[in-house]
């Protein structure tokens, strides 16, 4: 079939929305009519030419929502009419790693993926014989995608793609972080550097845990007022004296669980240092540059502070996005106040420049 595709052709050039060709769904795959696709920052990061492991020509996308409308041989979970939210963090509930309760990142498909390939090592996706790849496995920038049935998480039919589509990305990132990676407890002292979408989901997700005190930073007032309306406690403007402002705010001590969400390595150091002497657990989510390393003290770690990193927030996503969505349809995570932007397709380029201006949370492009 033909459809609609915002396609990467070259690095640092503006997406161009074409018609490319699409193959059916074969073993294992799924044909997925995209309703919404949120722009989130790594798409931008990938098309400017910052990413070393990028590679085009390329449908971006990878935070969609949408319909099934038909399955390829053998798969069983999904069926025509199931909602479904796109994973670029699959899960195939039979590799060492999704067995293990102590990780998400499945092993089954990662190497073709990281090439831009479906499972089989091809692509569905093409323009006049020539292939294009599947980016992250995704390729949500589409009217249509063909994604593997392990990578798609079946949500409750009554929750609105619209919304959906932010735990495919950015939101279930946040709010894992705080709530699979760390498993933040009730009562704690949580500090969260960045209020992003990142950052803000992590804000959310200590207070699901019933955390007593959550403390945002970050340089955006806009962003903080965000954060208080997810459940920030204390709100202060990110700088250098960050960690002596925690420090006072917690006896001296520091915080129970810190969580960096800022990409800023300098940010890391600053939430390792700012987790308490004894148990301190500091949850790095940020990315940083090529190259970059962080800096920490060993004391800190001997006396007892830790770090640990999380990748799509520790979330296994086709058995907990969906408990993600239903707490959201539950009203317990706002979503609205993320959406800042509703996008055509044709406009993709605008989320573009919004996300680099820094102009509200999320874009949503919808089909
Ligand atoms: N680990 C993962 O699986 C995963 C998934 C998605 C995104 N990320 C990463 O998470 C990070 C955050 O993503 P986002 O979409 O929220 O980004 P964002 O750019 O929207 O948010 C970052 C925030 O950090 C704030 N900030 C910058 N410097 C600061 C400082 N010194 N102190 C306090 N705040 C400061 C900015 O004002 C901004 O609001 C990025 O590095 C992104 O690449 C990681
Ligand atoms: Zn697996
Ligand atoms: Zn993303």
């Amino acid at each position: 079939m033909q459809i609609r595709a915002a396609v990467l052709e070259e690095f640092g050039a503006p997406l161009s929305v074409q018609d490319v060709d699409l193959e059916e769904p074969r073993a294992g795959e799924a044909l997925v009519r995209l309703e919404a696709c949120g722009v989130c920052h790594t798409d931008l990061y990938t098309a400017s030419g910052a990413d070393p492991s990028g590679y085009a020509p390329t449908v971006l996308g990878h935070e969609g929502a949408g319909v099934v409308e038909r399955v390829g041989p053998g798969v069983q979970s999904l069926g025509p009419g199931d909602h479904v939210v796109t994973m670029f963090s699959p899960q195939c509930r039979e590799c060492v790693h999704c067995r293990s309760p102590r990780t998400n990142l499945c092993l089954a498909i990662r190497a073709q993926q990281n090439l831009g390939y479906l499972p089989d090592g091809t692509t569905r996706l093409s323009r006049g014989g020539e292939p294009i790849r599947h980016f992250m496995g995704t390729s949500t920038f589409a009217e249509y995608a063909v994604l593997p049935e392990i990578a798609l998480a079946k949500v409750m039919p009554e929750a609105p793609l619209d919304r959906a589509c932010l735990f495919a990305c950015g939101l279930s990132t946040g709010l894992g972080a705080a709530m699979y990676t760390a498993k933040v407890e009730p009562g704690s002292t949580c500090v969260v550097f960045g209020a992003g979408m990142v950052g803000l989901g992590a804000v959310a997700g200590c207070r699901l845990q019933g955390a007593e005190r959550i403390v945002c930073f970050d340089l955006s007032e806009d962003r903080l007022a965000l954060a208080r309306g997810q459940g920030a406690t204390d709100t202060l403007a990110g700088g250098d004296d960050a960690v002596e402002q925690v420090l006072d705010m917690t006896g001296g001590f520091g915080a129970d669980y810190t969580f960096e969400a800022t990409g800023n390595v300098a940010v890391m150091a600053q939430a390792v240092e700012a987790a308490r002497m004894g148990w301190g657990l500091c949850t790095v989510v940020g990315v940083a540059g090529k190259g970059e390393t962080l800096d920490i003290v060993p004391r800190l770690l001997i006396t007892g502070r830790r770090v640990c990193g999380s990748s799509f927030g520790g979330v296994k996503g086709r058995d907990q996005v969906p408990q993600l969505v239903e707490r959201y349809m539950a009203g317990e995570i706002d979503v609205d106040a993320f959406i800042s932007h509703r996008l055509t397709l044709d406009d993709v380029n605008r989320g573009f420049e919004l996300m680099e201006a820094q102009d509200g949370i999320r874009s949503v492009i919808g089909f």
